[in-house]
């Protein structure tokens, strides 16, 4: 073979590559598109404004986030709002923001301060609100088992086979 030939040929054997490369990544990018923000609410508007005026009121926000956002001040290490109502039914909310002491149904790791506080004291209808706008916020199933598998992976090092 001369040398301008086989030039040629590994021309040629870079661009043939360079081409299935660049189809592989056109290929992964379809199949791994972005399936979107996982969470939502089935709340009516008017419930949602009514229980956006509680979650301010209460403070909620100091310590969980809900819908991504929490006070930026805030540091505690409590559980995300976003999707409960995919984990907790109305009715186990309702007992829990009624409970004198939260921590006998949900037990604490955390320092007193930090812990959930018990909202008994609040009228009736507004326990009820929170519970039923809470059960409202879903999270799709697809995420939901997403989650779980990386949290079984990473508690047990072994593979999710469900
Ligand atoms: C002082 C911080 C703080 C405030 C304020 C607070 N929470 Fe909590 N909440 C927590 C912590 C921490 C937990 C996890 C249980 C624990 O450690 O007591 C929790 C648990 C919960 C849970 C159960 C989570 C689960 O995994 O099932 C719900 C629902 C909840 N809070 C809703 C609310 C709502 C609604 C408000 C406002 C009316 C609120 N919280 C205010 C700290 C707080």
């Amino acid at each position: 073979m001369r040398k301008g030939e086989k030039g040629i040929l590994i021309g040629i054997v870079v661009f043939s590559l360079v081409m299935m490369a660049y189809q592989g990544f056109m290929v992964s990018r379809q199949t791994e598109e972005d399936p979107g923000i996982p969470f939502y609410s089935t709340a009516s508007k008017e419930l949602q404004t009514q229980a956006s005026l509680l979650v301010r009121r209460y403070n909620c926000r100091d310590c969980h986030s809900l819908w991504g956002l929490r006070n930026i001040m805030q540091s505690v290490p409590s559980p995300s709002l976003d999707g409960m109502g995919s984990l907790r039914t109305e009715t186990w909310l309702f007992d829990y923001f009624s409970a004198e002491d939260p921590q006998s149904i949900l037990p604490s790791r955390l320092k007193q301060r930090f812990r959930m506080p018990s909202f008994a004291d609040l009228p009736e209808s507004e326990r009820r609100l929170l519970a039923v706008y809470i059960a409202s916020l879903k999270v799709e199933d697809w995420y939901l088992k997403e989650t779980q598998k990386a949290e079984y992976e990473k508690l047990t090092g072994e593979e999710y086979t469900q």
